[in-house]
């Protein structure tokens, strides 16, 4: 079969399985079977496949046909302009988590080697893409799964900043109540309330890792107690930013005392829903 003809019957079949973006979804896959750039699928549509290619694209349609996210399938995503591994132990990074990137790197502008950590770092997208751009901040990464720290550590090591990152397993900031003089705390928590469950896209729910999304009722299971603790982590001047969901300003604002946290900001994204909230320690 040829490329060009390979393509088409996969879009065909992803219409079927009513995958959204059929025809992107295709080629993403072909590119992946045949490691190459979507340059090479216009520039050789007569190109045949060998039966080992045809086989293994028919088996990822196969995948991404039940809904699989094709970031589980070709274990990559981009962020921040990075390339990160992925597996479903970890949460696909997002390109709005971006924005709780831009915020801090906004608030660290003045402060002299920043000291900051990353609570519930996932795939490491967080945490690394500030070391990458903070050369001399010291960076923690917590989560409390030990399989999504694994993910969170290949991508140190293949972004080569495991020299500068320390990795915790940790329940919120619980390993690290020693410590009580951190310039940010950083998350992207789980937010989604169980009662919200319906909201979310089936491949979400079906296929990434349920602790990465769901926070209990209300989703604040997370970020109360890291509210919480990040007052006792951070020190006095030291930033508080929290990636929220579309729905929680209210909850998260109420959760910020203001005898205990002063200079709300409220971030929006490009949409203008409210993304990220940031408080500094009083
Ligand atoms: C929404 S994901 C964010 C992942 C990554 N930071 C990102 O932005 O793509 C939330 C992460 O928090 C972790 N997590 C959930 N509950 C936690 C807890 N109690 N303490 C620490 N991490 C937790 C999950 O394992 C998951 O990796």
């Amino acid at each position: 079969m040829h490329l060009k003809q390979a393509l088409a019957s996969a879009v065909d079949r992803l219409e079927a399985a009513e995958v959204g973006s059929p025809r992107m979804n295709a080629e993403v896959l072909l590119m992946f079977v045949l490691g190459v750039h979507r340059a090479y699928l216009y520039a050789h549509p007569e190109r045949e496949l060998t039966a080992e290619e045809a086989t293994r694209y028919d088996e990822v349609l196969a995948q991404r046909s039940t809904g699989m996210p094709s970031q589980y399938i070709t274990g990559h995503q981009e962020f921040w302009g990075l390339d990160f591994v992925v597996s479903p132990a970890v949460l696909i990074p997002r390109p709005e988590t971006e924005h709780l990137v831009e915020t801090v790197l906004e608030l660290a502008r003045d402060v002299p080697r920043p000291k900051l950590v990353d609570v519930g770092t996932g795939s490491g997208c967080i945490a690394l893409a500030l070391a990458h751009e903070l050369k001399s901040a010291r960076v923690y990464a917590v989560d409390a799964s030990a399989e999504a720290l694994e993910i969170a550590r290949a991508n140190a090591a293949r972004l080569q900043l495991d020299g500068r990152v320390t990795f915790v397993v940790s329940n919120v900031l619980g390993a690290l109540a020693e410590m009580g003089d951190f310039d940010f705390v950083v998350s992207n928590p789980p937010y989604v309330g169980f009662d919200e469950s319906d909201k979310v896209q089936k491949s979400v729910r079906d296929f990434e890792p349920r602790m990465a999304v769901f926070a209990g009722e209300r989703g604040l299971d997370v970020i109360a107690p890291l509210v919480e603790q990040a007052h006792t982590a951070l020190k006095s001047g030291g930033w508080l930013a929290v990636e929220i969901g579309y729905s929680m300003r209210q909850a998260v604002v109420d959760l910020l005392s203001p005898t205990m946290w002063e200079d709300l900001r409220v971030v929006p994204d490009l949409q203008g829903v409210p993304r990220v909230i940031a408080a500094r320690k009083s």
